[in-house]
């Protein structure tokens, strides 16, 4: 795969494409299909297809299809196209509900057999359960992982583009093209995605900040816990909602003139992704908020399933608390105990904070409105 696009700009030409080929079928025919019966689906009828016949034609020619566009497509590539089409009509369609937040990927990858391919070819640097291993390098962060599109995760595993030590990856001559998917199928399972607490969200910004003075000061203050530079940091993903688009959720790059697109009063919320720890649990907290800060969904996940599910309920019953501008402590749900209530202020604080940041960049690039 010749990388000659911006990962970004690459998602939004597979996009397209994805769309044109796909979008009816996903709206209406499909509806009816649960994800699971798609799922087999896919996976039955359609998976000899790409793994066999497919195979060659995929290793010579997807990477320069879904990055010119059909439209642009050759003459030779134009037969594959349709194939390449049809393929996608069934094979992009989980993408829009289950997938939603991962930029589009052109194949969902197969999270089994990824796993297989992630213990031999990655868990002896990112450890096998993915928190770092011998690298320190973890893929369990929802939010780093969340900034990653599929097309720059791609580009990172078969070439190294977009790492210092590129030399660590360049899996393209040991890992096949969807083998390449279905690891990062197997790494995206590790972690919440996007679309999960903005199922009507059309487009989400994603940036890293650093919660200012001001922001650490107001923290400290309301729980009292002094943050450590590495606690002030969080990847904030701002939705936005258009009209007609609900649930067409697509990934915007920080591009000046796309920003521009997103105007103030189609944004929905905020999504910010913690790390959180409360008695057996040890894992990630998503906080879910509105535009004016009210916590629209909260959740955790962790390798313990178990702990995780008994924590989602309660952290359900915080839906509806907080405002930008918080300070007092919420107030413990009924079946809570304090410890988690503290907990859940604690990471929603840190959220709030951190999609402050993100609302006085976009102050500071609107002001002209
Ligand atoms: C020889 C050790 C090694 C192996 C094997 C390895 N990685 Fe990595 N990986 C690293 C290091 C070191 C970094 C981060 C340093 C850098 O930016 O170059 C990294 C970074 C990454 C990142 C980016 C993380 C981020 O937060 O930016 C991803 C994604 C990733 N690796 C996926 C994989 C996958 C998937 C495999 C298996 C196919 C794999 N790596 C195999 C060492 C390795």
């Amino acid at each position: 795969m010749k990388p000659n696009m911006k990962p970004e700009a690459r998602d939004n030409v597979n996009h397209e494409v994805m769309r044109a080929s796909t979008h009816s079928l996903t709206r209406t025919s499909t509806h009816s299909l649960t994800r699971t019966s798609m799922h087999s689906l896919i996976r039955t009828s359609m998976h000899s297809l790409i793994r066999t016949s497919m195979h060659s034609l995929i290793r010579a020619e997807v990477c320069t299809v879904p990055m010119r566009g059909i439209a642009q497509a050759s003459k030779r590539t134009t037969a594959f196209a349709s194939l390449l089409t049809a393929t996608l009509t069934l094979a992009a369609a989980p993408t829009v509900t289950e997938a939603a937040g991962l930029s589009s990927p052109v194949f969902v990858g197969d999270r089994v057999n990824g796993r297989g391919l992630y213990m031999t070819a990655c868990a002896s640097c990112h450890g096998e359960t993915g928190d770092g291993g011998a690298s320190k390098i973890a893929l369990t962060r929802s939010g780093r992982m969340g900034l990653l599109s599929d097309a720059a995760m791609f580009a990172m595993i078969s070439t190294g583009e977009g790492l210092k030590k590129p030399a660590e990856h360049r899996f393209g001559d040991r890992l096949e093209y969807l083998e390449t998917f279905d690891v990062i199928a197997y790494v995206r399972a590790g972690t919440m995605s996007v679309g999960e607490f903005f199922p009507e969200a059309a487009r989400y910004l994603g940036k890293e900040y650093t919660i200012d003075e001001f922001g650490l000061t107001r923290i400290k203050e309301a729980t009292g816990k002094a943050l450590s530079p590495e606690e002030a940091q969080a990847s904030v993903f701002t939705m936005f909602r258009i009209e007609g688009e609900d649930g067409n959720l697509r990934y915007v790059p920080q591009d000046p003139i796309q920003l521009d697109a997103l105007k103030k009063d189609l944004k929905i919320g905020y999504l910010v992704f913690l790390p959180f720890r409360v008695g057996p649990f040890s894992g990630e907290i998503g906080v879910a908020m509105d535009a004016a800060g009210v916590i629209t969904g909260l959740r955790a996940q962790d390798g313990h399933a178990q702990d995780a599910v008994e924590l989602n309920k309660k952290l359900a019953q915080f839906v509806g608390m907080g405002k930008k501008g918080q300070r007092d402590r919420f107030k413990a749900p009924a079946r809570t105990s304090v410890e988690v209530s503290n907990a859940v202020f604690q990471s929603y604080m840190q959220a709030m904070e951190s999609a402050t940041m993100y609302d006085r960049e976009e102050k500071d690039r609107t002001w002209a409105d």
